[in-house]
């Protein structure tokens, strides 16, 4: 992907020219919510996902129901959705049952899961750095010996509530071992929404200095309202692809105060305001979110949003 001419020189020149957003919300948004939510409303939201022309959507994940009820009916959704040609329907799988499950249900993009901490790892995934990419190392294979395209995320990779700060080195040093097993792409996780810019520059500059940008994406969630920015100065330092819940849903059930992801349709409009390409239609990314809250029966956290409930967006 190409970059902006650098134009005066201004702090925002040289940013990209076209963005990739990941929408997560099927995946990470409904993971979090405590109501159930009807199979055919995941597959319907998943629907509207798609006609707003997101390459890559995160439809769900294949993990322990005993861990993750919300999403047991993983097999039932991807076999309910429109494929829209042209998009990616991702699913997060954490070892090789999950991964044999992905494959049964028509799965073809598969994302595998661990930490920059020990503690989180242990709690979210049972198991140590060290023994989840072990766990993962059949599952990137078996993805490749398919043909299908693979991410790892790295969680907690700017602040962890049980470990506090991270080193940097520590995610560089996962992300080196997802890209050594095989993934396409690392994902890179602030999953209880910690970071300012000042951390992205250090945790995203060190894996640009050993990692090429076509590589890497970024997960903020909104936690503490610092998501935007941290996106722009991602964007600055080079990273093309974002991740980001339609809406504003999200958090991790194993990780005490996450809140939602970085909301699409608030990223779509900081991206449209810079002028960077997306290929989404922001009002479709809307009439999505709409649905969805209709019957999570919660507003939306997305800025953007509330101010098109107010009228006041142009
Ligand atoms: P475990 O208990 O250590 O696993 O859990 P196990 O291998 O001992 O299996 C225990 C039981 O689970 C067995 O069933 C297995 O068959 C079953 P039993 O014999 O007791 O009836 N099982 C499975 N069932 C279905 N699908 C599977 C599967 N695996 C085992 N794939 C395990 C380990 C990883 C399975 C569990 O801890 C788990 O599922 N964790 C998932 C946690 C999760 O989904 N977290 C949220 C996603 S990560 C996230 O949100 C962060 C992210 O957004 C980035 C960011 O924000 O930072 C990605
Ligand atoms: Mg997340």
């Amino acid at each position: 992907m190409s970059r902006q001419e650098p134009g005066p020189g201004g702090p925002l020149s040289g940013l990209p020219r076209r963005v990739r957003v990941v929408e997560v919300g099927p995946r990470d948004g409904l993971q979090n919510e405590p109501g159930r939510i009807a199979t055919a409303d995941k597959i319907a939201y998943v629907d509207l996902l798609s006609a707003a022309g997101f390459a890559m959507i995160e439809a769900t994940s294949f993990v322990s129901p005993r861990a993750v009820p919300q999403l047991a009916d993983a097999a039932e959704v991807m076999a309910g959705i429109a494929r829209r040609p042209g998009t990616q329907y991702l699913a997060l799988v954490p070892n090789l049952r999950g991964f044999e499950r992905a494959v049964a249900a028509g799965v073809r993009a598969v994302a595998v899961f661990t930490s920059a901490t020990e503690t989180f790892a242990r709690r979210n995934i049972n198991a140590t750095i060290a023994e989840s990419l072990e766990n993962f190392r059949p599952v990137l294979a078996g993805a490749r010996r398919e043909g299908f395209w693979a991410r790892g995320y790295i969680s907690m990779a700017f602040g962890c509530p049980f470990e506090g700060d991270v080193a940097p080195a520590a995610v560089l040093d996962v992300a080196q071992r997802l890209l050594d097993l095989g993934v396409d792409e690392v994902s890179v996780g602030d999953t209880i929404g910690v970071a300012t810019p000042r951390g992205v520059e250090e945790v995203a500059g060190l894996l640009l200095r050993h990692i090429p940008a076509e590589q890497l994406a970024v997960h903020f969630h909104d936690t503490r309202g610092t998501a935007l920015a941290n996106v722009l100065l991602a964007l600055q330092l080079g990273i093309q692809v974002v991740d980001a819940s339609s809406g504003g849903l999200g958090g991790c059930p194993f990780a005490p105060g996450a809140a939602g992801n970085l909301a699409t349709e608030d990223l779509l409009y900081l991206l449209r305001g810079l002028g960077i390409e997306t290929g989404l239609d922001l009002d479709k990314v809307v009439a999505a979110s709409r649905f969805i809250a209709e019957k999570l029966g919660h507003a939306p956290a997305s800025k953007y949003l509330q101010a098109c409930a107010a009228a006041t967006t142009p």
